[in-house]
């Protein structure tokens, strides 16, 4: 596969950005030079040389129709007409207010709008620490909030710099951050009752809220255990903390209520971002009335220019209509999709005697190579998983035409299609003797 013309491309764009690249995950495209793409559509995306693949990197989850579906480029531009930015109210930021919280399973509920998931985090914890008084958000490692120093710690620590198990170390993911901002956080082990109860017994008094990704989309894609969910809800109610759930990954996308659906458990408040419109940039807060009667009051500031401009909230109400008009046929085709291509893969690593690792649930699911056969947390990935043999194996599945991320998550959309995914498991299959 020619890469010639990328390989051109970025030569050039090192000396203009940073690096290349707009966000320093996108230098780990597992090709030998990270791609440009002319264009994309559905489930497909076409390279500067001309190359088609299967994406299932579909923009790292917000296109959960695909690329570029019609019936949102039809209501986006009727409705930019309008005008882009109004800073000010309209009514369909009503309607799409309106069709979330019909959807998502918390009752009496308020929400806020903003345009990232990094962002939208940010006032996620300013609002659990306003409400409490308290100054610390516990935090397990393995999870990611965004990027900005107040939480971008302990994401994925390496184990010599992690510190023991039951008293870790809060691990910065860059240099220059604010060293003090570790002092706003509790870091924990995930999935991990005992663990969950030593740092309440030790921090509870202190502890503003709990954030979570509630299914752990970013290692390994892991559903945690009844019993830890059970003890989680426990504690937070006897310290008074706030239980919070980082839906940017699994809202609108895994059930018609997220993860709350899918586990059966509600929390306090909520931030949701990726899947909510298709593609286009928008965030949102949920929550209990009285929290968000915070933010609504100016107590807990929150600000912003792009927050629902008329492009983003456009393409939620678009996106959400159309799944609204589907109904939960929407949701079963799309995990369905999931279940098959993790069944077939499932399926070519067992007669290949390979030790590729799927676990997931469907729309959303993680490729790993481990003997193991479930992975519960980040350390048990960090001890079981050859992160390098993943790397090959993308780098290899490109050459076949398949689009994975570099880190293993993969995101199903509506447009991709049975031939699809038979064509990724016989590309599999060609792969894995040769890795
Ligand atoms: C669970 C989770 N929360 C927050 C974020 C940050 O979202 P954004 O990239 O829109 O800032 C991400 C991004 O991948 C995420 O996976």
């Amino acid at each position: 596969m020619n890469h010639e013309r990328s390989a051109i491309l970025f030569t050039r764009a090192k000396e203009l950005v940073a690096g290349g690249v707009s966000s320093q995950i996108r230098i780990n495209e597992p090709a030998e030079t990270p791609l440009f793409f002319t264009h994309a559509k559905g489930s497909k995306m076409w390279d500067a040389d001309g190359n088609e693949y299967i994406d299932y990197i579909q923009g790292m989850g917000p296109n959960l129709f695909g690329h570029a579906p019609d019936f949102i480029n039809k209501q986006v531009n009727e409705d930019m007409e309008k005008g882009y930015v109004f800073a000010a109210q309209f009514e369909q930021e009503l309607e799409v207010a309106e069709m979330v919280l019909d959807m998502i399973p918390m009752k009496d509920a308020t929400i806020r709008f903003a345009s990232s998931g990094t962002e939208i985090d940010q006032l996620l914890f300013r609002t659990m620490r306003g409400y409490t008084g308290r100054p610390k958000i516990l935090k397990f490692e393995g999870h990611y909030h965004g990027w900005m120093d107040s939480v971008n710690w302990s994401v994925h620590p390496p184990l010599d710099q992690a510190g023991p198990e039951d008293a870790p170390v809060p691990v910065g993911e860059s240099e220059g951050m604010d060293k003090g901002t570790a002092e706003g956080l509790v870091i924990c082990q995930w999935n991990d009752v005992d663990l969950l109860e030593k740092a309440f017994n030790e921090h509870g008094s202190e502890i503003a809220g709990v954030i979570m990704e509630p299914v752990l989309a970013n290692t390994n894609c892991i559903v945690p255990s009844t019993e830890f969910l059970d003890a989680l809800q426990r504690l937070c109610k006897e310290n008074s903390s706030l239980l919070a759930f980082d839906e940017v990954i699994t809202g609108f996308r895994i059930a018609r209520g997220g993860a709350q659906e899918y586990l059966g458990v509600t929390p306090d408040l909520a931030t949701y971002a990726k899947s909510m419109a298709g593609g286009f940039p928008i965030s949102m807060i949920a929550g209990r009335r009285d929290v968000m009667d915070l933010i609504g009051d100016g107590t807990v500031y929150h600000g912003g220019s792009f927050n629902s401009n008329v492009m983003s909230i456009s393409a939620t109400y678009a996106s959400l209509k159309y799944i609204q008009g589907q109904g939960d046929a929407f949701y079963a085709d799309l995990n369905g999709k999931g279940l098959r291509l993790m069944e077939g893969l499932r399926d070519v690593a067992k007669s290949l005697e390979s030790d590729l690792h799927v676990q997931g649930i469907g729309s959303v699911f993680a490729i790993s190579f481990t003997t193991k056969q479930e992975i519960t947390n980040w350390r048990d990935h960090a001890r079981n998983c050859d992160d390098a043999k993943y790397a090959r194996f993308a780098s290899e599945m490109l050459k076949h035409g398949v689009r994975l991320s570099s880190n293993g998550r993969i995101h199903l959309s509506s447009a991709h299609t049975d031939e699809d995914i038979e064509k990724t498991i016989a590309a599999a299959a060609a792969v894995l003797p040769n890795l």
